[in-house]
C-alpha cells in the first residue's frame, strides 16, 4: 500500500517520468509524438487512472484526467502543464506541473471526496517547439489563440511533416481543432523558475505576474562556397563570417539594451560544413525576449538592419523567417494571485512576485480565462538542461500551495469563478 502511495506522489511520479526518453548525450528528450512521448503520455494516462481520474485523449494527444464536480454545467478548474522536453532536457520543466496535478487531485479525492467543480489535470502535448518550427501546440489548440494554419506541412529536421508524425501516432492531422475547450473557468500551472531569482532572494513560491513575450526566428545567409586554399579573402563569399559577426553583435547589443532583454542564438546550421570548403550557407535560430512587446519589436527592426548593411559587406544575403511571435500574456489573474499570497502565508511559505522568461501554457490561458501560476525554485537557476534541479521539499512546497488553491476554487467557492 506504501509503494503504490509513494508512487503517486508528485516527486515518485517525476522520477518515472525522467526515465522516459532519456537521450544517450545526457538529460532527457521528448518530442511531440516520437516514442518517448507517446510511452510518457502513457505513463501519464496510467498514472491518472491510478488516481482514481477519468481519462480522455484529445484530438491533438493532450491526456485529461477529471474529477467530476457535482455542479455539471459549471466549467471546469484545470491544472496542468506540458509533457514534452527540449533537446536533452531536465526532468522537471513541465513533468512537474503534470505530476503535481495528478497527486493534488488524487489527495483532494481521497481526503475531501467529490468537488462541486470539476477538477482536471492535463498534460498538454506540446509547449517547447523543439521538434517543428512551431511552439503551444497543447495549449493553442486547447485555447484557440494559435490557429496553426498551414502548420501541418511543417518539417522537423529529419524532413517528417507534422502531418506525417500525427498520423503515425494514431492522430488525425486535419481533425486538430476538435481540441478547443470552451468550458474552462481557471487554470493553474505550477512550474519551476528556470532562473535564480527565488534562490537568491530566498523565497520558496514565487507568485508569477506576467509572462514575457518572444520571438523565434530563421536567419537564413546565402554566400558562395569555394576553395578554401584557393579562393583570395577579399573575393570571398563567406556566410559563416557574415553570421559571426551578426552574432556577435547580437549580443553586445543585448547587453546594452539591458532591462532583461536577452538574445540567444541556440542552432547553427552550416553548408557545405567542410574544413577546406568556404561556408556557402548558414542558417541560425534567434530568440528574443523582453516583457514589452515595443522592445521586442525595436530590438528586431534594428538587428535586422544590421544584419542587411553586415550581408552587404560580406557579399552574402540574409533572410529573416519569424515562426513563433508570442506576445507578452495579459497579467495573471489578481484574486487568484492574493489567494496565493494568502495560502502560502497560512502556511508558513516565504513568497514574492515574480515575472517569467520562460513561455508557459498559463500565457495563453491567461487570455481566456481566469490563470495563475506558481513557481518553484530551480537550482543555480539552470533548467533546459540535464543539471535542471528542485529539491524535494520545493516540489513538495508548490504541490501543497497547488492543491490548496484547487480545494478553494472546486470545493468552498459559491460563486462560479
Ligand atoms: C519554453 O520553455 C521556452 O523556451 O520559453
Ligand atoms: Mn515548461
Ligand atoms: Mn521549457
Amino acid at each position: 500500500m506504501k509503494a503504490r502511495g509513494d508512487r503517486l506522489s508528485a516527486a515518485g511520479m517525476l522520477t518515472e517520468l525522467a526515465a522516459i526518453g532519456e537521450d544517450p548525450q545526457g538529460g532527457i528528450t521528448r518530442f511531440l509524438y516520437d516514442p518517448a512521448w507517446r510511452q510518457a503520455q502513457q505513463a501519464v494516462a496510467r498514472m491518472m487512472r491510478e488516481a482514481g481520474l477519468a481519462v480522455s485523449i484529445d484530438a491533438v494527444g493532450n491526456v485529461y484526467g477529471k474529477l467530476e464536480g457535482t455542479d455539471r454545467e459549471a466549467p471546469s478548474i484545470v491544472t496542468g502543464s506540458h509533457i514534452d522536453t527540449v533537446k536533452c532536457g531536465g526532468r522537471y520543466d513541465g513533468a512537474l506541473g503534470i505530476a503535481a496535478g495528478i497527486a493534488a487531485l488524487a489527495k483532494l479525492k481521497r481526503s475531501s471526496g467529490q468537488p462541486r467543480r470539476t477538477l482536471e489535470v492535463v498534460s498538454f502535448c506540446e509547449e517547447e517547439g523543439s521538434r517543428f518550427p512551431l511552439a503551444y501546440w497543447g495549449s493553442g489548440n486547447v485555447t484557440g489563440c494559435k490557429l496553426f494554419d498551414g502548420s501541418l506541412d511543417a518539417v522537423d529536421a529529419q524532413g517528417i511533416s507534422l502531418r506525417e508524425a500525427m498520423a503515425g501516432a494514431g492522430y488525425k492531422p486535419a481533425a486538430h481543432r476538435a481540441s478547443r475547450r470552451t468550458n474552462i473557468a481557471a487554470f493553474v500551472e505550477l512550474h519551476i523558475e528556470q532562473g535564480e531569482v527565488l534562490e537568491r532572494e530566498q523565497r520558496q513560491i514565487g507568485i508569477v505576474d506576467a509572462i514575457y513575450g518572444q520571438r523565434r526566428y530563421f536567419v537564413d545567409i546565402a554566400g558562395r562556397s569555394g576553395h578554401a586554399g584557393t579562393t583570395p579573402m577579399p573575393l570571398r563569399a563567406d556566410a559563416l563570417a557574415a553570421a559571426a559577426n551578426m552574432i556577435v553583435w547580437l549580443r553586445k547589443a543585448a547587453l546594452e539594451a539591458g532591462d532583461g532583454l536577452v538574445a540567444t542564438v541556440g542552432k547553427l546550421e552550416v553548408s557545405p560544413g567542410i574544413p577546406n570548403v568556404i561556408p556557402g550557407n548558414v542558417r541560425y535560430s534567434l530568440d528574443i525576449r523582453h516583457r514589452d512587446e515595443a522592445v521586442i519589436e525595436a530590438f528586431c527592426a534594428e538587428a535586422f538592419q544590421t544584419f542587411a548593411a553586415m550581408a552587404e559587406k560580406h557579399r552574402v544575403t540574409v533572410q529573416q523567417t519569424c515562426w513563433l511571435s508570442e506576445p507578452p500574456s495579459p497579467p495573471m489573474d489578481a484574486g487568484l494571485k492574493e489567494r496565493l499570497a494568502r495560502i502560502c502565508e497560512a502556511s508558513g511559505y516565504s513568497h514574492m512576485p515574480i515575472g517569467s522568461g520562460a513561455g508557459h501554457d498559463a500565457g495563453l490561458f491567461a487570455r481566456t480565462c481566469r490563470t495563475a501560476m506558481i513557481f518553484v525554485p530551480s537550482r543555480d537557476g539552470i533548467s533546459h538542461s540535464p543539471l535542471e534541479y528542485t529539491a524535494p521539499e520545493d516540489i513538495e512546497r508548490g504541490a501543497d500551495v497547488l492543491t490548496k488553491l484547487l480545494y478553494q476554487l472546486a470545493y468552498e467557492l459559491a460563486e462560479r469563478v
